[in-house]
């Protein structure tokens, strides 16, 4: 009876670990997947749901610097997105 209590015990704890390890490798995979999207594929995401987006050539290369930091709040996104954004914008000019 002890002994089963035991292997029990041991399978839970299989278990446990299992969806650990998988819940870790897929928030992994997430994360590598924000890491891949480009400047224009994060642009189309974030920043056409309070307003119309203006065109790259409304604004100067410094302008977009200038908007990025100030929309970088309002969307919510990190630091690294927003650099992309930018530099697509500024690209795209
Ligand atoms: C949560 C809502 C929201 C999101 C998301 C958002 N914006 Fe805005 N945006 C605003 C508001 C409100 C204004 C007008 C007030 C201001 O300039 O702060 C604005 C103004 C602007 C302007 C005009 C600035 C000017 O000086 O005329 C540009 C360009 C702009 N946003 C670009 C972006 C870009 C690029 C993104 C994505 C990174 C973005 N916005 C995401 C709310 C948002």
């Amino acid at each position: 009876m002890k002994k089963l209590l035991i292997n029990k015990i041991g399978f839970i704890s299989t278990i446990g670990f299992a969806v650990v390890t998988a819940f870790t490798i897929a928030s992994c995979v997430a994360s590598q997947k924000v890491a891949s999207k480009s400047g224009a594929q994060l642009w189309a995401e974030n920043c056409q749901h309070c307003h119309n987006t203006p065109a790259p050539g409304s604004f100067s290369g410094d302008q977009w610097e200038t908007i990025g930091m100030h929309m970088q709040t309002r969307a919510l996104i990190t630091e690294s997105e927003r650099n992309k954004i930018v530099e697509f914008l500024q690209a795209a000019r």
